[in-house]
């Protein structure tokens, strides 16, 4: 009897610190975590197939379409811009993912070009990539690109492995984190090729994730989708919220975070064509609107699509096309997985509906429950003038195009 009960008191005492660790769970995750597991698990949500909307698509697959986290359309000239890599340095080396294996980057990151108009009897649209001329490897994400005067200016988000400033010796980055710097390149357009301006490093770049250069083409709005470079708890920006904006300016090179408040892993940031910046919020599924003049950025309006979101692009006729990753469990097999998997995708549009820009309509472009013609989506770009949507992703092989059904 004695030593059944001392055991079972023993017993009792082992499991107290997990009686306590599980109620603390339940209560936060009554008051704080409810309205993040419902989002980022999609308690509830109707995925559509893609037999529900108007358009058809195809994938396009080529090596040098893999991993195009981000892509751009230069709708004047008729060309759609990719930064793209490897899968399997995306899969190896991606701070944004807390992935820090320097031995995996395939140093093959480069900026992939299709002359949208002119499919080519191969339909590849003429892809081929930039020269880049530039002393160094490029580990590329997010990106902007300006009309300068009569060039092309792109800024380049750039996560080099961290090294000693003093001696130039590899640190460990899982412990330092990467060492990411903006990169301004101008493209010389007769011979094709991304010629080095300069490098912004600042304190202030945390873990960018994506920029948008403001209309004086100086200033640019970072997003940092964590608070930390590295870390234990770094990821928990997942469940708890967090992250923040960072100010840059090209000129003198200073930047500065301007916004801590309200970021949910702000991943994706354009600017509209009111001048507005616009970012998206991974993990609460909201899209926030900032203004920035000399005293800062003020967030004019807040503006909630329930849906975990990724990157946004803006069309020729200033409506936001955001990514949503309807099924986020899906997205993390297919980024852990992506020459095997495909996570449903969804596109969602954002017009603004009145003049003062107070009013947002939000309309579901397309979605592909069963993931049959879509990549995992990270990015889409709307094609206004053709009717026709490109969407690639940062941890797919292949990139789509769609064309609006008459
Ligand atoms: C890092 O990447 C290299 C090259 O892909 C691979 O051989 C190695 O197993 C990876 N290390 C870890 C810890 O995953
Ligand atoms: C797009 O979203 C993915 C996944 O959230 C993120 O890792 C990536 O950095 C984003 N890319 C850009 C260009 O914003
Ligand atoms: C980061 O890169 C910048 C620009 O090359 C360099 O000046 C700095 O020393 C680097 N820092 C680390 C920790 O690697
Ligand atoms: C954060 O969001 C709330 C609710 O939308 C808003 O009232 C508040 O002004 C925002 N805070 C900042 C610093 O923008």
């Amino acid at each position: 009897m004695a030593r059944v009960s001392a055991s079972s008191y023993h017993g009792s005492i082992r499991l107290l610190p997990w009686a306590i660790a599980a109620l603390i769970s339940a209560i936060a995750y009554r008051i704080y975590l409810h309205d993040t597991f419902a989002l980022i698990f999609g308690f509830g949500r109707v995925i559509q197939p893609i037999e529900d909307f108007p358009w058809d698509c195809k994938r396009i697959q080529h090596p040098l379409l893999e991993g195009c986290e981000d892509i751009w359309l230069d709708y004047n000239n008729r060309k759609l811009y990719g930064a793209c890599t490897s899968l399997n340095s995306r899969t190896g080396w991606n701070p944004s993912g807390s992935l820090f294996n320097v031995s995996a980057r395939s140093r093959t990151d480069h900026i992939s070009v299709l002359n949208i108009d002119e499919p080519g009897v191969d339909g590849l649209y003429g892809l081929h990539q930039l020269k880049i001329d530039y002393a160094g490897d490029l580990d590329l994400q997010g990106f902007d690109v300006k009309r300068i005067g009569d060039r092309q200016r792109f800024w380049l988000i750039n996560h080099r492995p961290p090294v000693d400033p003093a001696t130039g010796e590899p640190l460990d980055p899982r412990k330092v984190g990467a060492n990411s710097t903006v990169e301004i390149f101008d493209l010389d357009t007769p011979s094709s090729t991304l010629v080095h301006v300069k490098t912004i490093a600042s304190e202030a770049i945390i873990s960018p994730n994506n920029l948008a250069v403001a209309d004086d083409g100086i200033g640019f709005l970072v997003t940092n989708d964590h608070d930390a470079k590295a870390g234990m708890f770094r990821d928990l920006v997942i469940l708890l919220g967090g992250g923040s904006l960072t100010y840059c300016r090209s000129d003198t090179g200073k930047c500065e975070v301007v916004a801590r408040k309200n970021c949910s892993l702000p991943n994706g940031a354009v600017r509209g064509l009111d001048g507005r910046f616009y970012v998206s919020h991974s993990t609460s599924g909201v899209i926030t609107v900032h203004e920035y003049s000399e005293d800062g950025l003020v967030e004019v309006k807040t503006i909630p699509l329930n849906v975990p979101l990724d990157n946004l692009s803006v069309n020729k006729d200033g409506n936001i096309m955001v990514a949503a990753i309807p099924h986020s469990v899906g997205f993390m097999q297919a980024a852990d997985d992506p020459y095997n998997r495909v996570a449903a995708a969804g596109v969602l549009m954002l017009t603004n509906t009145d003049s003062l820009g107070n009013n947002y309509e939000v309309i579901k472009v397309i979605e592909d429950r069963d993931a049959k013609y879509l990549p995992t989506t990270t990015v889409a770009v709307h094609d206004a003038q053709t009717h026709r949507l490109f969407l690639a992703g940062g941890f797919s092989p292949f990139l789509s195009i769609c064309q609006k059904r008459n």
